[in-house]
């Protein structure tokens, strides 16, 4: 296997120019708040970078498990991978530029070593700005090199921060740094000059002479010593010494896509689909098996590190769907392949063997049920919608009915569909799918209905960033998403018990963390079991029905004025803020055509009401004399 003698001849070289070897860490950094993952060798050494002494000495050489989460949604090329295997050499205060950049080049073209093709290669330094000129020795070693080679300098390229610089974004350790490159294209038509948009040039090796430390304010300040970080993508130059440009070719990851291709019927060459779905499912399953077998490991769940598993299991299966894997539990059996690769590499894989097969089991298992009721919801929305208009149409006799666009319920729009996607997991693609399964397909306005997606995603993304910045907290004990929507799902509450049980309810206090909502109101008797399905069902069908939840500010006495339910009226001032639960009119951003809840509140709120799944009462019981309490959840 190329990938294993790989391993291996590093750190052999490395070894052979006075490098310790070290472990590689732990996936999950330990005393590391700001990161989720580790993400390149350097960061299990940031204190010796800043000048702690290392027991190990100053020339160190490792082998460390990366993963990467900022681009999921890119994975699918040729060469980028959530989880990868770096191979990195460190000079703390010890070697600076001219070794590390000689050390690269020996190993990289020495017969004795890798070998690759100096043709090949390009290199890009530091072009220099306000905080730290052109990296003029790097230049000039490097050209140095390739004069003494007959390779042209064109090939040296001067590049800006975003490119040849690199440090971890909170802070820290950092420098510029000089990137190698190889030509995966066509050996008779290597350019003449390196070009960073050129796709087939591709980075192997990442040279960071680190002699800055970014402070928290931003500015960078000069270390103490000069060091040297490198990282070496193990993935990319295993595939280039088997003579692949497609990583996925290589032996770390083609037993993974023969296997989905088994599984599916469906050949890796057949589409630039299937190869894109392949891909990601393989990246995506390698990454989840890496993170919960980890000495640290992690299952999945909403929070953290547990959150960033579930949702490479969840796209994996979301792809598996479309290359119709008909296998049940299929995530498993990848998994098994992914043992077979990298189990005598990392023994933690096989000790954790059966906490890895549980969990990728019950996720998939979950995911899926998850999945069919999202499917239930849309075409219950469908099927409501036809009986509303009066319209004799059975799903499977749509072929009958004339053209008439307006056939698609209007509300079945792209941020109908994202909120869906948002609660149930349902991508926008399954959905425009499932909606071309009960209509002809040019009754639907696929650009549209994506442009609206795209246009809710980003709203989303906002005010998630504006969550998590904590500038939006209102009065809950915390602004979680999933807090926020049981928020909303408590003004729904409000309005159904009304509407069941009286006028005389209302809201007596109120409890809400991530997980349930807990809700006082007054009302003299118990609430039967009927009238709690009730309840349930009038807030399910305000979800279904993705009401939109918009607030105003307004003088009390306005908020009043209009009928909105004010609860704990003398907590504020005069200006209150009023959220309305209910339909706009076309175009308007106040006027409703319809309202199912308006109250004082100080907020946050979700922006449309099918994000928050399925409400579910699980208890109802006396609080005091006269008080009623409700424990609900959301489900998705
Ligand atoms: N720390 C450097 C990188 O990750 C080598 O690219």
């Amino acid at each position: 296997m190329n990938s294993n003698k790989l391993r291996q001849l590093y750190l052999d070289f490395f070894k052979e120019k006075a490098h310790a070897v070290i472990s590689g860490a732990s996936l999950i950094p330990e005393n590391d708040p700001t990161v989720l993952f580790t993400t390149a060798g350097m960061h299990p050494l940031v204190p010796y970078l800043l000048g702690e002494k290392h027991p190990a000495g100053r020339r160190l050489t490792s082998a460390q498990k990366c993963i990467r989460t900022g681009d999921i949604e890119e994975v699918g090329d040729r060469t980028h991978h959530t989880f990868f295997e770096m191979r990195g050499n460190w000079s703390l205060g010890d070697y600076f530029k001219k070794d590390s950049i000689n050390y690269s080049w020996e190993f990289l073209t020495s017969t004795q070593w890798l070998g690759l093709d100096k043709n090949r290669l390009a290199i890009s330094v530091f072009e220099g700005d306000e905080d730290a000129g052109f990296d003029k020795d790097a230049y000039n070693i490097w050209a140095e090199i390739f004069e003494a080679n007959n390779l042209p300098l064109e090939r040296i390229a001067k590049l800006p921060k975003k490119n040849n610089w690199w440090g971890i974004e909170s802070g820290g350790p950092c420098g510029p740094d000089t990137e190698i490159f190889y030509w995966t294209g066509d050996a008779n038509n290597i350019p003449g000059s390196f070009n960073d948009d050129n796709d087939f040039w591709v980075e192997i090796w990442n040279n960071v002479f680190m002699e800055y430390n970014k402070k928290a304010d931003g500015t960078f300040e000069i270390l103490s010593q000069k060091n040297v970080d490198t990282g070496l993508g193990l993935e990319r130059v295993s595939a280039i010494l088997s003579g692949f440009d497609d990583n996925y070719l290589s032996d770390l990851f083609w037993p993974l896509i023969e296997k989905m291709e088994n599984l599916s019927g469906r050949k890796y060459n057949e589409s630039e689909e299937i190869k894109n779905s392949m891909r990601i499912i393989s990246d995506h399953v390698k990454a989840a098996v890496m993170i919960i077998t980890d000495p640290r490991g992690v299952a999945p769940s909403n929070t953290d590190q547990g959150y960033v598993v579930r949702r490479l299991i969840r796209r994996a299966i979301r792809y598996g769907r479309q290359l119709e894997i008909k296998s049940e539990l299929w995530l498993k059996e990848l998994a098994e392949i992914v043992l077979d690769i990298y189990g005598d590499v990392y023994s933690e894989l096989k000790e954790n063997k059966e906490f890895l097969f549980e969990n990728l089991n019950k996720e998939q298992i979950k995911f899926e049920r998850t999945l069919e009721k999202g499917l239930q919801i849309l075409s219950t929305q469908m099927i409501a919608h036809d009986k509303i208009r009066g319209e004799k149409v059975m799903i499977n006799k749509i072929d009958n009915i004339d053209g008439d666009p307006g056939f698609i319920p209007s509300e079945i729009n792209g941020t109908w569909l994202f909120n869906l996607y948002q609660s149930f997991g349902f991508p926008l693609e399954l959905s425009i799918e499932e909606i071309k399964k009960m209509r002809p397909s040019q009754w639907i306005d696929e650009e549209k209905i994506k442009k609206e997606f795209t246009e809710e995603l980003k709203k989303h993304q906002e005010l998630s960033r504006t969550a998590s910045a904590g500038k939006f907290k209102g009065g809950l004990a915390d602004a979680s998403e999933d807090t926020v929507k049981l928020h909303t799902a408590a003004h729904l509450l409000l309005a159904a018990l009304r509407k069941v049980l009286g006028g005389h309810v209302t809201q007596k206090g109120s409890n809400i963390t991530a997980e349930r909502l807990r809700f006082d109101f007054s009302h003299p008797e118990k609430v039967s079991p009927e009238q709690i399905a009730e309840i349930e069902n009038i807030v399910n069908q305000a979800i279904r029905n993705n009401y939109q939840v918009v607030c105003e500010e307004m003088p009390l006495k306005e908020a009043k004025a209009r009928g909105a339910m004010g609860v704990f009226e003398s907590k504020y001032g005069e200006q209150v803020k009023v959220y309305t639960v209910g339909h706009l009119k076309e175009g308007s951003n106040n006027d409703f055509n319809q309202i199912f809840s308006s109250e004082i509140c100080g907020g946050p709120h979700v922006k449309n009401t099918l994000i928050l799944g399925n409400f579910k009462v699980k208890k109802e019981e006396a609080s005091s004399s006269g008080i009623r309490r409700i424990k609900a959840i959301l489900e998705n």
